[in-house]
């Protein structure tokens, strides 16, 4: 039998295309390789978003030659983001001479075809479609999804924000909402297999809807139809963009016991000099004002964020209202990442750019700070009951549970558990980053 290998990269989207790679192939009847040197069919799904992705993607491909060398019917294909920029297909087949399909990040779906055009004239395949508009729906795709417990599912494509550093919108072209029966079959087939915590995902959730696709359907009346579905299971989403989360949305959050009291709600900066610059289109003040809302309405949830330290022109003082703006939010955790030109965005152009010991030093500074808040929040959390679910481990050597907000709970239990159940655990200790705790 066939096997097929994936390399993903970047981020949930991505899992998730995976997953339907993944069930493309198995529909064809190969099955998943233990190791890259046993596939028949290699294929990387690649992500852009920061020069340190591209590099880390280049080394790995490279890192085929030498399988391709021994196994000339080795498949190699190569699609998503970094596949989708403008000219990349070209410049890939002529670095890595063995790649034979090269295919975009909207076009996923049709993998399959590809494949068959390959097989029949072994010759290379570039299939990036550089139409913005393009999307391709994934109507009738089979996936295999990776964890019998968690399932994503898109309920849109595309970005149309442009925020000046992000190489997204460029690669994954307009924003385009599927169709809410859509979404709510697949949601309810996925309830009845067993899955147990469902994550909806778009670049930006709250504009669901806003492309006039969904027969007058917004993000909030979608998760509040979701959240009143029957069945033990939570919701969630991402990600969410400040400048769109609406009094509605908290509000269907704050009703719905079904939906998680967790929300990941990226800042970038706390300068309103360097927002602006970014085109986030929402103030610091907007920013805290929100949270507060958000707080006021669900005391106990848990935040996390995206920052972006040394974007062109970041004066000191701008990162240092960074630096407060963490201290007074406390998020629970956050993605800090340093800025990277990216080619075609308009921050790319933008004089100042920061050097690179600078950028070095704000986030080792700024991880160090989130990492004692952090810290601080989880040993806070000792006393406290979270609800849970058991998702990994046996009797012998015990049960690992996750947190809403994604944080490892070790359980204390002499007991045999289920394997996906939801149980109301008393956060007794936390140590070494894990909280530890015992079933109520
Ligand atoms: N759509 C999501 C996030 C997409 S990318 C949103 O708007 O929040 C995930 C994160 O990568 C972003 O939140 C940002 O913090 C970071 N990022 C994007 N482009 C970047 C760049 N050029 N350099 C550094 N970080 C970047
Ligand atoms: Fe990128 Fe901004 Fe779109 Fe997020 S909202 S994907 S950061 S352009
Ligand atoms: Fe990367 Fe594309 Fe996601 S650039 S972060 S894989 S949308």
């Amino acid at each position: 039998m066939k096997k097929y290998f994936i390399y993903t990269y970047g981020c949930q989207m991505n899992v998730h295309e995976t997953e339907k790679l993944a069930g493309i192939l198995q529909d064809r009847g190969l099955q998943l390789a233990s190791q890259v040197e046993d596939a028949d069919v290699v294929i990387f799904n690649t992500c852009c978003i920061r020069e340190s992705a591209e590099q880390k993607i280049l080394g790995n491909i490279g890192a085929i030659k030498p399988i391709k060398k021994k196994k000339k019917d080795l498949i190699v294909a190569v699609c998503g983001c970094m596949a989708q920029q403008k000219d990349m297909a070209g410049n890939l087949r002529k670095k890595f001479p063995f790649i034979d399909i090269v295919f975009g990040a909207n076009n996923i779906e049709f993998f399959g075809d590809y494949l068959d055009t390959y097989l029949n004239q072994k010759k290379f395949l570039n299939k990036v479609i550089e139409d913005e508009q393009y999307i391709e729906n994934e109507q009738g795709i089979s996936m295999v999804r990776d964890n019998p417990f968690y399932a994503y599912v898109n309920i849109m494509y595309g970005c149309n924000n442009f925020c000046t550093y992000c190489i997204v919108p460029y690669v994954r072209g307009r924003e385009k909402s599927r169709n809410p029966e859509e979404i709510y079959k697949e949601v309810k087939t996925l309830l009845e297999m067993g899955y147990k915590v469902i994550t909806l995902l778009g670049q930006n959730v709250n504009s669901y809807g806003l492309d006039g696709n969904t027969n007058g359907v917004n993000f909030a009346k979608l998760l509040d139809t979701i959240a009143n579905f029957d069945g033990d299971f939570e919701l969630r989403f991402m990600t969410s963009h400040p400048k769109d989360i609406s009094d509605e949305v908290i509000e269907v959050m704050a009703k719905n016991e079904k939906i998680s009291k967790t929300l990941h709600l990226p800042v970038q900066s706390g300068s309103n000099r360097v927002l602006k610059a970014m085109n986030r289109n929402y103030t610091r003040e907007h920013y805290l004002n929100t949270i507060e809302k958000i707080r006021k309405a669900m005391p106990n949830i848990t935040l996390s964020t995206d920052i972006i330290v040394g974007f062109p022109g970041e004066t000191d003082e701008e990162y240092q209202e960074t630096v407060d703006l963490i201290k007074t939010v406390r998020y629970h955790n956050a993605f800090i990442f340093m800025y990277s030109k990216r080619k075609g965005t308009i921050a790319e152009k933008m004089d100042n750019q920061i050097p690179i010991n600078i950028k070095r030093e704000r986030i080792h500074n700024l991880l160090k700070i989130q990492h004692e808040i952090s810290e601080e929040l989880f040993h806070e959390m000792i006393g406290t009951t979270q609800r849970a679910l058991i998702d990994f481990g046996n009797k012998n050597e015990g049960y690992i549970a996750k947190a809403q907000c994604g944080k490892v709970i070790k359980l204390i239990t002499d007991k045999q558990i289920k394997l996906g159940s939801f149980v109301n655990v008393e956060i007794i200790d936390y140590k070494k980053g894990n909280l530890i705790g015992r079933i109520k």
